[in-house]
């Protein structure tokens, strides 16, 4: 029986394993430029951040209608539902799609299409992050977050993640400030590939609730005991951090010290088809690899439901 937890940090279409890839394609008419799902797999070996953006930006091609939205989270919560999750906060990425020409109604209700139902069907509760592509313009998101406002009753917060080097957080004030006065949650990518100043600035320009990832903030002592002053919570992803080169070996992970530092972790799968793992695994790897004991990983588990943004009551019950 795997222990209960909270995903936190899941992109649902970093989710889009290769057999339901090629099903898609084939539904749809797309031609993607791998002969099957041997070759497509590959392609996996990636060197930092942007050469795994690039095939994941690619394979969205596939995702074209309602159905094909519900049928990528209905595999997703099956996946995580055997791993132990019970409530799942799920990013994902409408500018992705609007630039394809697939509006944010067949994005939302599609994925509503499965999430609706998510908790009779796979014991998992569900909230929805739309995130903004950090690479594209703040014109852009704004003009993103006016798509979304027919769909507010589906959406609990925004996020911001993409190509995170030369891309401050900063450049998004002004829609965080719009989606704070929406009644929008807030959180966003800091500190996976960008220097420990984004997450002080997430935290400062943004309102940020929780970080994700935030794994830079080892560098800086300072930011470390703010961090664990002010209760932040962190969404880890150890198995994404060793396939996009952020630490050298899953050995190299900081997560031991920063538990030991008092930092409210969790730890998550990020983008599960691409590396390597669901939650469930996310958890064995630190477990084996890291040597986590039973109680570190119930502190885990319970941290994942305390930074949900599932209400009181919801949360006693997940628990
Ligand atoms: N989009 C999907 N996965 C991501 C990650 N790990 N970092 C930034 N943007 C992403
Ligand atoms: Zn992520």
């Amino acid at each position: 029986m795997p222990l209960p937890k909270a995903e936190l940090h899941l992109h649902i279409e970093g989710t889009l394993e290769p057999e339901l890839a090629f099903e898609l394609a084939a539904r749809n008419g797309v031609t993607l430029p791998y002969a099957d799902t041997d070759e497509l797999r590959k392609a996996y070996d990636f060197e930092d951040l942007q050469s795994f953006l690039n095939l994941y930006y690619e394979l969205m091609a596939v995702l074209r209608t309602e159905q094909d939205f519900a049928d990528l989270a209905n595999a997703y919560l099956a996946r995580a539902a055997a791993q132990g999750v019970r409530h799942a906060e799920i990013f994902f990425d409408p500018q992705a799609h609007l630039a394809r020409g697939v509006s944010m109604g067949t994005v939302v209700e599609g994925l509503w299409r499965a999430l609706g139902s998510s908790e009779e069907n796979h014991g998992i509760s569900t909230r929805l992050i739309l995130c903004f592509l950090r690479d594209e313009s703040a014109e852009s998101a704004l003009r993103t977050l006016d798509a979304a406002r027919p769909y507010l009753d589906r959406i609990t917060g925004v996020g911001l993640d993409s190509a995170e080097v030369g891309h401050p957080p900063v450049k998004f004030r002004e829609v965080y400030e719009a989606a704070a006065a929406l009644g929008l949650r807030r959180v966003a990518h800091a500190g996976e590939e960008g220097p420990p100043a984004y997450i002080t600035e997430a935290l400062d320009a943004l309102g940020v609730e929780r970080v994700d990832h935030g794994l830079r903030c080892m560098e800086d002592p300072a930011l470390v005991e703010r961090l664990v002053r002010e209760r932040i919570p962190l969404t880890l992803c150890p198995l994404s951090n060793v396939r996009l080169r952020t630490v050298d070996t899953l050995a190299d992970h900081p997560l031991p010290a920063m538990l030991d530092a008092g930092l409210v972790c969790t730890v998550n799968s990020d983008d599960p088809a691409y590396f390597g793992g669901y939650a469930g695994d996310n958890f064995a790897a630190v477990h084996h690899t890291l040597g986590l004991t039973e109680d570190r990983l119930r502190e885990l588990a319970r941290n994942s439901f305390l930074a949900s943004f599932l209400e009181d009551d919801e949360e006693r019950r997940a628990r």
